[in-house]
């Protein structure tokens, strides 16, 4: 994980400030520590340590450092615990390099003892630090900046986006990328490089993402990549970005949890207007020939994917295996070339998905990359790829991109359901109205049920533990809701099908614990009615979520209940799933915490 972000500029200017504030937008891609070095007077400044940005600002006073370039970079530890001296950027024996990585250099231990043995002396306990001593000790010999750096970058294994300044070259950052994501901004008399788009955007929209086994350097004017060696025509990489900054900032709300939440309503409008029928239909005929649909994701997006199994299932009658996408390994030799991955991806570059859709590719196997970052490493490494538009997503916990992708999920499994004659037309016709109501229905659903998921979040936040249950599609979306609560207001929260409940999780339920249940499918109301009763008779705390024509029965049997509109099981995924998103916020918030920045989380994950 990790952010990293370097900026050179043609006059000097207060770059600790800019670089602090670049920083701030890639915090949600970990938060243990963050530091920043800059080149002033032919000598480097670093200033560095544990903590969040804001803090160490005030500590370290980032925004008065004055220069032309300089890098910066925000830490989920990985090598090393979180302290001063884990924290980014670091440096070489003089103090004449300094480096930022996001990612993991795997043959550091065998190139550290190397360099120990050459007299070099490590202040850290990272994989990061050797990078400078590397180009260090290349520099001895080469004389030469950028052929000591190339050289370093030769020898290093495992996964890294690098920036590094050194004094012997003042005006360049030196960058270099395999696997973790890299872009870099192209500014008028400035350039820059980070890991993630939103970064920039205060200075600049255009931007180049590269590709792995790409390195170069920027000056304030200049870029130059090269691969294997070879110059890259970068002038016609560069894209213009259309997020603004405003969507890239909280716009008055207190956290970019709550406003993502507030999006919703956008995204899914935006996401159904950009989906382009005839990419859909071309995904589905590729779907409709295969043996075997598998699907992956991590987190959240393993959720969304789990709704997309259950409809391609229940609806096309396919042939359906969902994993969370870490766990690739077991289905090596069930793949073939007629299988299809999905694989599910807000940031594009969740390495655990990427090593699935890897591994997939390289059998044969063909990929549909679902993502929200245009041109990031899965979609890129795809074949075949549809895209959520729910805008920037910052807050760490998944809001906004989980309900788009749901949309275009469900889109692709009643397509497929169409074209296999599996659905009537008509009744197709109905579930994409139903789907394209929902935009307005969110936003009524956030307007009637704010304050009702205040009240709840009121009773939930002295507790310790919550269940989440439900049937059916209700089941993923428990799953979500149960993440949500443990996520960002650190309630042990768990999901099981309802019918599960009995099977041991029972056992833990005394007067008092919450248990929420999920009802979005006729099908089942008899079934969890009999579920809402064995906890009653336990005395939980019962709240259910349950459509209108329903409530009257529900709220007799529960402690709590939030009537949802009557839309047809199929497309309730997602209105269901906001409750629950609000419920966690304001859970979160009364017990004190920061929504946005979870303990131990980043939004991005790039380790295995
Ligand atoms: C992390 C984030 C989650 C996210 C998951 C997958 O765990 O904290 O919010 O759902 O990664 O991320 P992706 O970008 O692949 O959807």
């Amino acid at each position: 994980m990790c952010g990293i972000v370097g900026i050179a500029c043609s006059e000097i200017e207060n770059i600790g400030k800019m670089i602090r504030r670049c920083l701030e937008r890639l915090e949600y891609r970990g938060y243990d520590s963050a530091g920043i070095a800059v080149i002033r007077d032919g000598s480097l400044i670093v200033r560095k340590g544990r903590g969040k940005i804001a803090e160490l600002n005030r500590r370290l006073r980032f925004d008065e450092i004055y220069g032309r370039v300089g890098i910066g970079h925000t830490r989920w530890a990985t090598h090393g615990k979180p302290s001063d001296e884990n924290a980014h950027p670091h440096t070489d024996c003089r103090d004449t390099i300094a480096v930022v990585h996001n990612g993991i250099i795997s043959n550091y231990l065998e190139l550290r003892e190397n360099l120990e043995a050459r007299g070099h002396v490590f202040k850290s306990e990272t994989d990061t630090e050797v990078i400078a001593h590397l180009v260090e000790e290349n520099f001895k010999n080469v004389r030469d900046l950028f052929e000591a750096f190339r050289r370093s970058v030769e020898e290093l294994c495992g996964t890294y986006a690098i920036g590094l300044i050194s004094i012997y070259e003042p005006s360049k950052i030196f960058f270099a990328r395999m696997t973790s994501p890299l872009i870099i901004g192209v500014g008028d008399g400035m350039n820059m490089i980070a890991s993630d788009i939103p970064a920039v955007l205060e200075y600049t929209n255009r931007v180049i993402v590269l590709k792995d086994g790409e390195l170069g350097y920027i000056t304030p004017t200049e870029i130059y990549i090269e691969k294997d060696g070879k110059p890259v025509n970068w002038r016609e990489r560069v894209r213009v970005i259309s997020w603004s900054l405003d969507m890239a900032s909280k716009g008055g709300y207190p956290h970019f949890m709550l406003k993502e939440i507030h999006e919703q309503p956008l995204a899914l409008s935006n996401t159904l207007s950009g989906i382009e029928m005839e990419n859909v239909r071309n995904i589905c005929s590729l779907l409709a020939k295969a043996d075997r649909i598998f699907i992956t994701g991590a987190g959240t997006s393993y959720h969304a994917g789990l709704v997309c199994d259950y409809l391609l299932t229940e609806l096309a009658g396919a042939n359906v295996t969902t994993f969370i996408a870490s766990e690739y390994r077991k289905y090596v030799n069930a793949i073939n070339d007629s299988s299809v991955l999905i694989a599910i991806s807000q940031s594009g570059e969740t390495i655990d998905t990427l090593m699935a859709v890897r591994t997939f590719k390289e059998r044969g196997c063909k990929v549909i990359a679902v993502s929200n970052v245009v041109d990031s490493t899965i979609p890129r490494e795809s074949d075949m790829v549809i895209y959520t538009r729910a805008g920037p997503e910052i807050g760490v916990a998944a809001t906004k991109t989980f309900t788009t992708q749901i949309m275009v999920l469900t889109i692709l499994s009643i397509t497929l359901a169409y074209m296999m004659e599996r659905l009537r037309e008509e009744e197709y016709k109905y579930l994409i109205r139903q789907l394209q109501e929902l935009p307005s229905l969110t936003e009524k659903i956030i307007r009637m049920h704010e304050a009702r998921c205040m009240i709840l979040a009121r009773y939930l936040k002295n507790r310790t533990n919550a269940f989440y249950l439900g049937r059916g599609l209700g089941v993923p979306i428990a799953m979500e809701g149960a993440l949500k609560l443990k996520e960002i207001a650190y309630i042990h929260a768990e999901a099981y099908p309802a019918g599960e409940s009995k099977h041991g999780p029972i056992a833990l339920v005394e007067r008092d614990f919450p248990v929420f249940f999920v009802v979005l499918d006729d099908y089942y109301v008899e079934a969890i009615v009999g579920n809402v009763m064995e906890m009653r008779a336990r005395d939980a705390y019962t709240i259910a979520l349950a459509p209108r024509k329903y409530v009257y029965k529900f709220a007799k049997l529960c402690d709590y209940v939030i009537d949802m509109p009557n839309v047809d099981y199929r497309v309730a995924p997602i209105p269901y799933i906001i409750p629950l998103q609000l419920v966690a916020y304001y859970t979160s918030v009364m017990r004190g915490l920061d929504p946005d920045k979870p303990r131990n989380l980043a939004k991005t994950v790039t380790v295995e």
